[in-house]
């Protein structure tokens, strides 16, 4: 077996990593095992043990080396491992369909896809298409200003307008419309109803040009962890329902209980007409997303002139993915995470709370299996990473974010130790300006 430092010495020559420039060395760590929420990573020279604070970016929920998950994908690559999805179908794509739908009421059918941002891109694609058979069809969108929705073209479009995708690209994806971010979780009745004067204008200035909303229900992830209020995504269900646009709840980060309910939007009683799950679905296993629809939005796209969702990947439904989708279904549904998410917000508000109000620290947020501090300052990678990472805990940071988003079965020791590293990161951080 390759040794950590051969690996990343050859992946130093090799690979691309998300967001890093090739040249330049950020930290980089071989994991050698991962196994309940810890991860054994190797950085070239010495080896560490470590509490995996981001569920490999919202999607390990129920932690690596699964026995449930481990077997689904065994059983099923003991069959077949891949087959086409036009004009065929198999038991994994049929059972997780069956599962997704019986947790995700008013949705009544499943559109199986490889990724996160592809389920956006296919969710816009619903819109428009169900939109088509409107004698005047309307093309744009309203999104939330400080959302995010993935990588790829269609789902750039509607990411936050100012943050780093769309400046880059500025003049090159269509122009969406942007609505306020909604004011924070907790805040007063009087404040939304302000945020909802101002939005709610633009809303009905674009009226003839908009065909959906779309947007990340209560929980703004990569686009500044932002806990936001319920009223406010009942306020939009309340547009949409006015001006006959479609409400699309991108879920893939918040879904299946990470906020403290399985899905955000239930934080507001609202349904969506179209809901894209990811990350989750799969336990962290393998790569796939889904978009679910609600009949009505299936009749309109299959009545418009296509008469067909104009989408087809090659891996579509792939039967491995689909195996382990449906087995972390099946332990969802058992609801664990009813008892895990709350216990994890009681223990990360708890040991994170006298954070607040410190030099540097701008704010201080917990939110069901989520928490995160907000500096005045973006943070410096390899500091905190290091910091983390000598405190015994796997983090990455981002901006001015230092976050965690454990896997749900953290118990209260490893989630004190995830604690411990945030605040290591954070006074890394914070003393480095200083010095
Ligand atoms: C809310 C949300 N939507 C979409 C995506 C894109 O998913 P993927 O990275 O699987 O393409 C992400 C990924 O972070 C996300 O957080």
């Amino acid at each position: 077996m390759r040794t950590g430092a051969e690996l990343i010495h050859s992946d130093r020559e090799r690979l691309w990593h998300p967001y890093a420039n090739p040249y330049r060395h950020d930290p980089l760590y071989a994991v050698l095992a991962a196994e309940g929420c810890r991860l054994v990573l190797d950085d070239g020279r010495r080896r560490h043990e470590v509490v995996d604070a981001m569920a490999s970016w919202w999607s390990a929920i129920h932690g690596y080396r699964h026995p449930v998950l481990d077997a689904a994908v065994a059983e099923q690559a003991g069959r077949f491992s891949h087959v086409m999805f036009g004009g065929l179908t198999h038991a994994p794509a049929v059972r997780m369909a069956e599962r997704l739908l019986d947790l995700a009421p008013g949705m009544s059918r499943v559109f199986p896809v490889d990724s996160g941002s592809v389920a956006m891109e296919v969710a816009l694609k619903i819109v428009r298409q169900a939109e088509a058979g409107r004698p005047r069809p309307r093309t744009r969108f309203a999104a939330l200003h400080g959302g995010y929705h993935g990588d790829t073209w269609g789902a750039m479009s509607v990411c936050d307008p100012s943050g780093g995708m769309h400046a880059l690209y500025a003049g090159q994806v269509q122009h969406h419309v942007f609505l306020p971010r909604p004011p924070a979780f907790a805040a007063p009745a009087e404040e939304v109803d302000r945020w909802a004067e101002r939005a709610g204008a633009l809303v009905h200035a674009h009226r003839d040009e908009l065909a959906g909303i779309v947007v990340e229900p209560i929980l703004q992830g990569a686009g500044g962890m932002w806990a936001w209020a319920p009223a406010a995504l009942r306020q939009m269900r309340r547009w949409a329902d006015e001006y006959e646009l479609l409400l699309v709840a991108d879920e893939i980060a918040t879904g299946f209980g990470r906020t403290g309910r399985l899905w955000a939007c239930d934080w507001a009683d609202v349904r969506p007409d179209v809901l894209a799950v990811g990350k989750a679905l799969t336990g962290g296993y393998l790569t796939q997303a889904a978009v679910l629809t609600t009949e009505r939005v299936t009749r309109a796209l299959a009545a418009g002139p296509a008469g067909v969702l104009m989408h087809g990947p090659t891996f579509m439904a792939n039967p491995l993915a689909s195996a382990v989708s449906a087995a972390s279904l099946g332990l969802i549904a058992e609801g664990g995470w009813q008892r895990d998410v709350p216990r994890i917000e009681g223990v990360l508000a708890a040991e994170l709370a006298d954070l607040r109000g410190r030099p540097g620290v701008a704010d201080v947020r917990v939110l069901g299996a989520t928490a995160a501090v907000e500096l005045t300052a973006p943070a410096d990678l390899r500091v905190a990473t290091e910091a983390a990472v000598a405190h015994g805990v796997w983090l990455r940071p981002f901006g001015r974010l230092i976050y965690a988003m454990p896997p749900y079965l953290a118990d209260d020791d490893e989630l004190r130790t995830i604690a411990a590293g945030m605040r290591a990161a954070v006074d890394a951080v914070a003393v480095r300006r200083v010095a």
